[in-house]
């Protein structure tokens, strides 16, 4: 999740999109994105949910390179009735959750350059349409990313925002989910990203715990690493179960006033998939100066 408030740049539209532009980019430009997406995929089966790699298959237009919004958009609305519109980069709250509500997601047009191959601080369209738009042709999960922004307008009037991006962030960025023969990937943070692609399902370093609303909404995340721990839900018609077709105002009241739990930690009532052993996460502390 990228969005926050920021000041609406000349070119932007008001609802800040702006068009690709898909004529500009540059032969350097998609030979970028087809080492991307063939890194990925190569290594993604088996890993990943299965409604990810059926999705995959609306990204195959036809020319190479990186995708066109207008083939793609003809496609995703064929789908599920989502498109993806280019904006200038982060946008505010109410304006990505506006963009959701309405079944249109919102992303970067820029790409990394080979500096950036493995680490950005801002995603560009290899994260977003790479790690978002095949689920968004998955029809639960389509459904679950429009009743999520419908939340987010809600919670921006309940002072819950915060809460509301920690589910966003141990899910749709993420997210773990059961398979048949173990555990899965299918967060975009994670299936664009070739490193996390691998830690977050084989390294011993992080917990991996089954997926709890109220227990979510309680977890900070970090922005800047791999993360200390990951959810696992049991199905997408679970996810879109257990958060949106709940009342999210009780919930907030209820958590309203309870500590945060450490990104790190594993309660008693967790059910732990794998009880983490942080080493990762502990090699990576450096020393700070003591609090003044
Ligand atoms: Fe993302």
């Amino acid at each position: 999740m990228t969005h926050y408030s920021a000041v609406k740049p000349p070119e932007a539209a008001d609802d800040w999109t702006i068009p690709q532009e898909w004529d500009r980019y540059g032969a350097d430009e998609h030979a970028m994105w087809d080492h991307l997406f063939e890194r990925q995929t190569r290594m993604l089966p088996g890993r990943v949910a299965p409604a990810f790699l059926e999705g995959l298959d609306i990204l195959r237009l036809s020319k190479p390179g990186i995708p066109d919004f207008t083939e793609l958009n003809a496609r995703l609305m064929d789908a599920t009735g989502w498109q993806v519109v280019a904006v200038p980069g982060l946008v505010p709250d109410a304006v990505f959750f506006d963009h959701l509500a309405n079944r249109r997601f919102v992303a970067g047009r820029f790409i990394r350059t080979p500096e950036q191959i493995d680490y950005l601080e801002e995603p560009d369209i290899f994260h977003d349409v790479f790690g978002h738009v095949p689920l968004l042709a998955n029809p639960v999960f389509a459904d679950f990313m429009q009743a999520y922004g419908r939340g987010g307008q809600r919670a921006g009037e309940l002072g819950a925002i915060e809460r509301l991006a920690r589910l966003y962030w141990y899910t749709v960025e993420f997210g773990l989910i059961r398979g048949a023969e173990g555990l899965l990937i299918y967060g975009a943070g994670i299936v664009s990203s070739f490193s996390e692609s691998i830690f977050a399902l084989d390294d011993p370093s992080p917990n991996r715990i089954a997926f709890d609303l109220g227990r979510v909404m309680r977890t900070p995340y970090r922005i800047d690493d791999f993360q200390q721990t990951y959810f696992v839900i049991d199905s997408f018609e679970d996810l879109l179960h257990q958060t949106i077709e709940s009342d999210f105002a009780p919930l907030y009241r209820a958590l309203q006033g309870t500590p945060d739990i450490d990104p790190a930690a594993v309660l008693d009532s967790d059910r732990v998939d794998h009880r983490g052993t942080q080493h990762y996460a502990h090699s990576r502390t450096v020393p700070t100066k003591a609090p003044a």
